[in-house]
C-alpha cells in the first residue's frame, strides 16, 4: 500500500472531511442525517471537539486526506465525562484495506492517554457490516440494537450500540 499516515485533524484537512461525510450521508446509512453538512458547519462541530478537548485524526494516502475519525462527548452532561462516541469514515475506494482499523486503534490510544475510559459507536444500521466489523476487531461489545428508530432511503433502519472499556477504572478525574 502506499505511504498511510494517521496525523491529528488540521482545519486545512475540513474540505476533504466534509467531501467524505457528505458522500456517506448522501449514500449510505451509517449516519442518519439527511442532508450534508457545509463547510462552516463541519469546521463549527470540529473547533468544538478541539476546544472540548476531544482528539480528531485524518488518514492521508500520498498525502490526500482519505479518511477521519474523532470522538466527542457521548452525552452532554458532566457525569458522561469518562465515556466518549466515536466516528470514522472513510473515502468508499479505500474501504477494506485496513485504514479503518490503523484510525480506530489510533484514536483510541488517544482517548486512553487522555483519561477517557468508555467508547461508544452508535452505529446506522444493522446491515453495516464495515462498521460492526471494524468496532468488533477493535475489541467492542456488542450492547443492544434500537430496531427501526431510523428512516432513510424510504425504510426504517435500525441503530446498533457498541462500547469499548477503553482502560482501567473511572476512580480518579480526568487530565
Ligand atoms: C467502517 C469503515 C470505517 C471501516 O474501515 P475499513 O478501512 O473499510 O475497514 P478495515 O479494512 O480496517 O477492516 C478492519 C476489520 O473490520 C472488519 N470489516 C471491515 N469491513 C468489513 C465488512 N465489509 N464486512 C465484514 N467485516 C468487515 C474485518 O474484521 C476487518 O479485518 P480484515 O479485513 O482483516 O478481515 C469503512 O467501511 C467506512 O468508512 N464505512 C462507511 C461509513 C461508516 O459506516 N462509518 C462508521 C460509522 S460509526
Amino acid at each position: 500500500m502506499s505511504a498511510l499516515e494517521i496525523r491529528p485533524a488540521a482545519e486545512a484537512d475540513l474540505p476533504f472531511i466534509t467531501d467524505i461525510y457528505a458522500h456517506a450521508v448522501r449514500h449510505g446509512t451509517a449516519t442518519f442525517e439527511l442532508i450534508p453538512p457545509d463547510l462552516a458547519e463541519m469546521t463549527r462541530r470540529f473547533r468544538a471537539l478541539i476546544d472540548g478537548g476531544f482528539p480528531y485524526f485524518v488518514a492521508t494516502l500520498e498525502g490526500q486526506v482519505v479518511g477521519y475519525a474523532y470522538a466527542g462527548a457521548y452525552r452532554p452532561r458532566p457525569a458522561y465525562r469518562f465515556t466518549v462516541e466515536n466516528s470514522v469514515y472513510l473515502q468508499p475506494a479505500i474501504h477494506r484495506r485496513g485504514i479503518g482499523l490503523q484510525l480506530m486503534q489510533r484514536l483510541i490510544a488517544e482517548c486512553e492517554a487522555r483519561g477517557f475510559r468508555q467508547m461508544i459507536a452508535v452505529i446506522g444500521d444493522s446491515a453495516n457490516a464495515g462498521s460492526i466489523g471494524v468496532h468488533t476487531k477493535c475489541g467492542f461489545q456488542m450492547i443492544g440494537t434500537h430496531p427501526n428508530v431510523g428512516f432513510k432511503f424510504g425504510r426504517f433502519l435500525d441503530l446498533v450500540f457498541v462500547q469499548l472499556l477503553i482502560s482501567g477504572t473511572p476512580t480518579e478525574p480526568r487530565p
